[in-house]
């Protein structure tokens, strides 16, 4: 069956279920797996409650695993404090709805700031009257354990409530279940704080909901970009309007984990800052903006002109000329800094050095490389600097960091530090990257041959050569490799790898000296950039791989202690390719052989034979490979 894809906005239909297989694939935008899978990436439920959810649909039995008397408790706890939050959004409700005070007061300034009823019911919104232990005792004499109350903080402990005389909006968590509560006084008095909200509890934890983001999570996948606002009224009236792709924090700055969570909605990543023109506005902006970019999200600032807010911006001139502003003032980060900075710089030469600095701080922080370079040329064209000398500050960042990282790593005695690979080798010219489009490293035209195991072989020469093979022989790596193929040095099947390799050779007997920095300086361009090629890899493994399947990883740049375990693999597979070879124009020399009347030179042949498929057979096994044929 073909239809319109949910995940992304598409006008043809691409979005294909098999009911025979039981799965579904959108050939648009590349989503899909199974119905379960369906249900956490379209709800955005845990697996669990995906099973739940279908179980309960189809009717179906679940059969539960037994659970630990401990986890039962917890189970029971958090299934409570949800129902107590429950019953308090809908107290709230009852109090703004159904009371007069609540109808005359609450409900009549909801309606005098616009907030239409559908919205009202779609937020949740209510009211927290000043009884001063309305809730309590309502959930008390409706059976509910005041402890519940008092753990999600919604009374004090001397059972009094939290919120008095607040207009209440509910906080959602992404399936839609109440986890805390922001209160807005809707008195003038500047003394009052303007907003209370629910301290953090078992359920509430700030860093990780977003306010909005239940009601806007479909439209946030369609339109893969995510508006963040910074208040609760400004995302009720921006998704009033029709523009459903908003969220805010919860009276924080956005943080690491909000940040992740965008990313996971949207398909490539886009976000847009959208925050007022005044001081506090900007400075939000600013310190929001570290966390998306460590997180490698594609970050657009709308600053909204001075005293507007988006919630006032879109009630005054409505959907259509929000978006367009948006369209029109979206600017990337480098662009907004400077534009923020741009008299003082004019005025005093010394603040573009500190602002380049700032900036060269925040692109350090972005994970991807090809994104980096694009931001470091924004850079040089617009503080008119050299992108030369950006990258090599930005490289000392980079170092810093990741020597840093390694620091912590070896403390802890974790292999984070060697997971991300950080040996201090990512030096490279970022340019590079960004004047041609980065694609392989060469193209050779052939399909069949021993590349890949050609190309093993100078990865391991390029980044572990110089490095001691066998102590007490002082035997390089690079003696070891190069002493093991000697033999077929002029016949590489690949002509630029065999080259590379004949240069190490040639060096190594001139004595000069050849390691990952001559090769990552190399006068020829090609090398260099198979130099970084080998080094980086768009994959990273598990820590867990390695113990859980015993198998050393290949592509990983060097682990200290199993370099040369990954030299004798790859030797290893090299020769095992070559023998391969080897035996495959033997046997046709076998065929040939025995059509035609020459014994002694078949029996040879047989002989040479049998003697490669022992040879094979052997490493092959060593390497725990099975040959096909
Ligand atoms: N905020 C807060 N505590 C305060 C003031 C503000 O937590 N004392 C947070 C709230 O999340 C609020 C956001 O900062 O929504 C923006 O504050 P502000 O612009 O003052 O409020 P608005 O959202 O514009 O509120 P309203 O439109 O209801 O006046
Ligand atoms: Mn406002």
């Amino acid at each position: 069956m073909i239809g319109l894809c949910p995940f992304h906005g598409e006008k043809t239909p691409s979005f294909n279920v098999s009911p025979g297989r039981n799965i579904f694939k959108c050939f648009g935008c590349g989503k899909g797996g199974d119905a379960v899978t369906f249900l956490k990436e379209h709800e955005n439920m845990s697996f669990e409650d995906a099973i739940r959810w279908i179980a309960s649909k189809y009717r179906l039995q679940l059969e539960e695993i037994e659970l630990s008397a401990e986890d039962v408790k917890d189970r029971l706890l958090q299934d409570s404090l949800y129902l107590v939050n429950d019953f308090a959004a809908d107290h709230f409700r009852k109090q703004m709805m159904e009371t007069d005070y609540g109808k005359s007061v609450a409900l009549y300034y909801c309606k005098q700031r616009g907030f239409l009823d559908e919205s009202i019911e779609k937020f949740s919104i209510g009211w927290a009257a000043d009884a001063g232990d309305a809730l309590t005792k309502a959930a008390a004499s409706a059976g509910y354990n005041v402890d519940l109350l008092k753990k999600l903080k919604l009374s004090t402990d001397t059972g009094r409530d939290f919120f008095r005389s607040r207009l209440m909006f509910p906080i959602q968590n992404l399936t839609g279940k109440f986890v805390g509560f922001a209160g807005r006084t809707l008195s003038n008095d500047k003394s009052v704080p303007k907003y209370v909200n629910s301290p953090e509890s078992e359920l509430y934890i700030k860093s990780k909901v977003l306010y909005g983001a239940f009601q806007a999570k479909k439209a946030i996948q369609q339109l893969d970009e995510c508006i963040v606002v910074e208040g609760y009224s400004d995302v009720i009236s921006l998704h009033q309007s029709g523009i459903e792709n908003a969220v805010a924090p919860c009276g924080t700055a956005l943080v690491e984990d909000h940040a992740r969570i965008i990313k996971r909605l949207t398909r490539t990543g886009n976000i847009v800052f959208l925050f007022d023109g005044d001081a506090a506005g900007i400075a939000a902006a600013t310190k929001n903006l570290k966390n998306v970019l460590s997180q490698d999200l594609n970050v657009k600032i709308v600053i909204l002109p001075d005293a507007e807010d988006p919630d006032s911006y879109v009630r005054k001139h409505g959907a259509e000329a929000m978006r367009k502003y948006i369209a029109v003032h979206a600017q990337d980060f480098i662009f907004f800094k400077i534009a923020q900075q741009q008299k003082e710089i004019d005025r005093d030469p010394v603040s573009k050095v500190k602002l380049l600095r700032e900036l060269i701080g925040l692109i350090a922080l972005i994970p991807d490389q090809i994104r980096r370079s694009v931001y470091i040329r924004e850079c040089s064209s617009r503080l008119d600097v050299s992108e030369q000398s950006l990258v090599s500050e930005l490289n000392k960042l980079i170092y810093q960091d990741l020597s840093k990282k390694k620091q912590a790593a070896d403390k802890s005695g974790s292999r984070a530090g060697q997971q991300s690979g950080d040996t201090g080798e990512e030096y490279f010219d970022e340019s590079d990257f960004l004047t041609k489009p980065k694609k392989s490293v060469h193209e050779t035209g052939k399909t069949f041959g021993s590349q890949l195991q050609e190309k093993d072989i100078v990865r391991i020469l390029i980044t572990a050569g110089e490095r001691i093979y066998d102590e007490s022989n002082s035997i390089s790596i690079a003696d070891y490799i190069l002493g093991n193929i000697a033999e077929v040095i002029d016949d590489f099947d690949d002509k630029f790898y065999e080259s590379v390799v004949k240069e190490y050779l040639q060096r190594q007997n001139t004595g000069e000296v050849t390691n990952f920095q001559y090769f990552i300086q190399h006068p020829d361009e090609k090398v260099r950039r198979l130099t970084v090629d080998l080094t980086t890899s768009p994959d990273e493994y598990s820590p867990n791989w390695e113990k859980r399947w015993q198998l050393p990883l290949q592509f990983q740049k060097m682990p200290e202690e199993n370099f040369t375990l990954d030299t004798e693999q790859a030797l290893k597979r090299f020769l095992l390719r070559r023998v391969g070879q080897i035996c495959q124009k033997n046997h046709e020399r076998i065929r040939e052989l025995s059509s035609g009347d020459n014994m002694d030179e078949l029996v040879i042949a047989m002989k040479a034979h049998q003697k490669y498929v022992e040879l094979r057979n052997s490493i092959a096994k060593e390497l725990g490979v099975v040959v096909l044929k």
